[in-house]
């Protein structure tokens, strides 16, 4: 693994205080600060899509932090297109952004342009999603990706009593893109506790379709998971569905709702993006994972700034992320599973949404 060298210079969040403490000496206009401040220069930001509300909150987020910290920016999304990212990266290249923080379209195709970064000194964070196949990938801030679907599972397990279930009860597994490193390990997560009860018979695949390869969904399209569900339903009824997210969640529930189901089955889901915690609010949808995107952002924000200025940033996982060149040294959040009794303690307590946000 290339880690990239040491430089010297403080941490641009410490040379800012220092401007606003006045601890270079009492200089109460701060412009001795100001002169001592130098321009940190720009981080380019590469997000995946504007398709999804969780995304554009991620996109916020980081330009407000970085900017707080006098940072420029540099923001493209990429429609979910992994050429049009892989194009974008080297023009930030070329640019001479300082860094870049990158959520990958797709993981595995970005190796060359991580290549050419680093021989230029730009350190890589790899944020949410990991990128694989590639040795210049220095950081990794995401979240316990494995407990996202234990989350999902779990409400499913719950909500339809299966711990003391005596009938069996149908369900039908959808997961992510297959091109997305996370979308594994939401599965995984999910079957590591919905297995004993497929095993014991509690719990029944109508289609028998229990592999990631059957259940995934490319670039997490929800009309390719609805297409799916149409082909799925053959009149027996789901008592419970795994949506891996908000997006599909949603989908789904239309698929369902013209297929003529009132009741809807127990449906997962994740991002807490604004539109399915209404529906989990109204009943509609059942779950959602809150993963809160402001304090990824500040993870990813201030890992950059401490290796921009050659400290080690502060990581919690040194283990679980091989991306098969390389274990990356990962800062890993913790998820929140979200039903009606908690929503509002979580996502309005919490400042994520306001009451009058769910009206
Ligand atoms: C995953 C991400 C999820 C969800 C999904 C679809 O990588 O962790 O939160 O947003 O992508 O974009």
């Amino acid at each position: 693994m290339t880690r990239l060298p040491i430089r010297f210079g403080l941490p641009v969040a410490a040379l800012l205080l220092i401007g606003a403490t006045g601890c270079a000496g009492a200089d109460p206009s701060g412009a001795a600060a100001d002169a001592a401040a130098p321009n940190p220069g720009t981080i380019g930001i590469a997000m995946p899509t504007r398709g999804e509300q969780r995304w554009i909150a991620d996109g916020d987020n980081m330009v407000k932090q970085f900017q707080a910290l006098g940072y420029g920016v540099d923001m493209k999304y990429a429609d979910n297109d992994a050429q049009q990212q892989a194009a974008q990266l080297d023009e930030m290249i070329d640019r001479g952004d300082r860094a870049l923080v990158i959520g990958a379209v797709d993981g595995t195709v970005l190796a060359d342009a991580l290549q050419r970064a680093h021989a230029k000194d730009i350190p890589i964070i790899s944020y949410d999603r990991l990128i694989r196949g590639s040795a210049d990938v220095d950081y990794y801030a995401s979240f316990d990706n494995f407990k996202v679907g234990v989350l999902q599972a779990t409400t499913i397990v719950n909500r339809l009593g299966l711990r003391s279930a005596g009938k069996a009860h149908t369900i039908e597994l959808f997961a992510g893109s297959a091109d997305d490193n996370n979308a594994t390990f939401f599965f995984n997560g999910a079957m590591s506790v919905l297995r004993p009860y497929l095993k014991a018979g509690t719990l029944v695949v109508p289609s028998g379709q229990t592999t990631f390869a059957q259940a995934a969904t490319a670039k997490w399209e929800g009309a390719n998971a609805a297409a799916r569900m149409k082909k799925l339903l053959t009149g027996e009824r789901l008592d419970a569905v795994l949506a891996p997210n908000d997006g599909i969640a949603r989908a789904l529930i239309g698929a369902l709702r013209e297929a003529g189901y009132g009741k809807l089955p127990v449906i997962t889901g994740q991002d807490a993006e604004l539109d399915s915690v209404k529906l989990v609010d109204q009943g509609v949808q059942t779950q959602t994972v809150y993963k809160d995107t402001r304090e990824l952002a500040k993870v990813a924000v201030q890992m950059t700034d401490k290796v921009l200025s050659g400290e080690k940033p502060e990581i919690n996982d040194t283990t679980t992320y091989d991306n098969g060149e390389e274990v990356v040294p990962a800062f890993l959040l913790q998820p929140v599973s979200v039903e009606k009794a908690n929503l509002r303690s979580v996502l309005i307590d919490g400042g994520y949404y306001s009451e009058g946000d769910l009206a």
